[in-house]
């Protein structure tokens, strides 16, 4: 039995990017292992948000992981600013890092830049934040998406760090990637990833997406005049990016995808990619629909914090000690 943790910004509405690369990796992972799913409210806040949206994002998102086959009887599910150790363990974290280190980080660059001179210091300080979020629950593996890979490679470095100054306190954590690290790029701008924060929502099929939409949206994709469906991020990534979401959401191969369309047109790829999509998130908006306004999310809430704090007041207690706090 493993430790896992991961957990997903209530900052936007969730896209088929997050469900691939992230959300639906989480409930498979619930039988065999103890999981901390967190909704990382704390992390949102690191850009402006409204304070009525952050909250009803946050509740919103507790009735995705739900509808997406998370079990709170199998998973812990909490909100990070619920459980005081993240911040705590955070601020130890940042006074573990390097100013250097972390403007290296290539989501703080992406970032920053939309910022002009006015870059909040917490886009800075994202990564140590995160590492403490893993570390409190000496987790093992964090499934995230591919573009995490860089802050997971840090939150190891700030453990050992830590570790080789006051002692083994922390585990070193692994990412784990989900179906070859499924990466959904923009339907837009196939080379910049699928994102919640996307301004562009034609680019962006969300997963409360109406069906109608999806299939303009997948229709409207961006591709090539080359008329092949290959997969070839280079050449074709518009394409690419297609072939991508239909193996991730049917478990076909790239090379038995190419095959099953060769010498027809991209509309008829379009429209079974849009059907494969449709069909995965039909269900779950089912079950969001029922979920979303049912109190029972708040007891699940506050059931899912205590536990949470029980596991991370232990580190958080074992690194002050260590540290002499
Ligand atoms: P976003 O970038 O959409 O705001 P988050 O930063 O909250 O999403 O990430 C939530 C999870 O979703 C992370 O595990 C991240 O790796 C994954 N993820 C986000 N976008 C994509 C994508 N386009 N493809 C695959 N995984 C993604
Ligand atoms: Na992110």
């Amino acid at each position: 039995m493993s430790i896992i943790f991961s957990g997903i910004q209530p900052s936007g509405n969730l896209t088929l990017g997050n469900y691939l690369g992230a959300l639906r990796n989480f409930s498979k992972l619930q039988d065999a292992n103890e999981c901390y799913y967190c909704i990382v409210n704390q992390h949102a806040i690191t850009v402006p948000q409204d304070p009525q949206l952050l909250h009803e994002r946050t509740r919103q998102l507790a009735a995705i992981y739900i509808a997406s086959g998370l079990d709170p009887q199998k998973a812990t599910l909490f909100v990070q600013s619920e459980v005081p150790e993240h911040v705590q363990l955070g601020w130890i974290m940042i006074t573990s890092s390097y100013v250097g280190e972390l403007e290296r980080m290539t989501q703080y660059k992406d970032k920053a830049s939309k910022r002009g001179d006015s870059i909040p210091a917490g886009l800075l300080t994202y990564p140590p934040l995160m590492a403490a979020d893993i570390l409190l629950y000496q987790a093992d593996y964090v499934p995230v998406g591919d573009d995490q890979k860089q802050h997971m490679e840090i939150t190891r470095d700030l453990a050992q760090r830590f570790n080789r100054l006051y002692g083994d306190v922390f585990k070193l954590p692994q990412i784990l990637l989900g179906h070859d690290g499924t990466r959904v790029m923009s339907l837009q701008e196939p080379t910049k990833k699928m994102s919640k924060s996307d301004s562009n929502t034609t680019a962006t099929i969300y997963l409360l997406d109406d069906p109608k939409d999806i299939e303009k949206k997948i229709k409207r994709a961006q591709t090539d005049s080359l008329n092949t469906v290959r997969y070839d991020t280079d050449c074709q990534p518009g394409i690419s990016n297609l072939i991508e979401i239909l193996s991730a959401v049917t478990d076909q191969s790239h090379e038995d995808i190419e095959k099953a369309y060769e010498g027809k047109g991209y509309g008829a790829f379009k429209k079974d990619v849009a059907d494969a999509v449709i069909s995965v998130l039909e269900p779950i908006q089912q079950r969001y629909h029922q979920l979303v306004g049912d109190p029972e999310l708040d007891a699940i809430l506050d059931e899912g914090a205590k536990k949470a704090h029980a596991k991370a007041n232990v580190t958080y207690v074992k690194a002050c000690r260590a540290m002499g706090l």
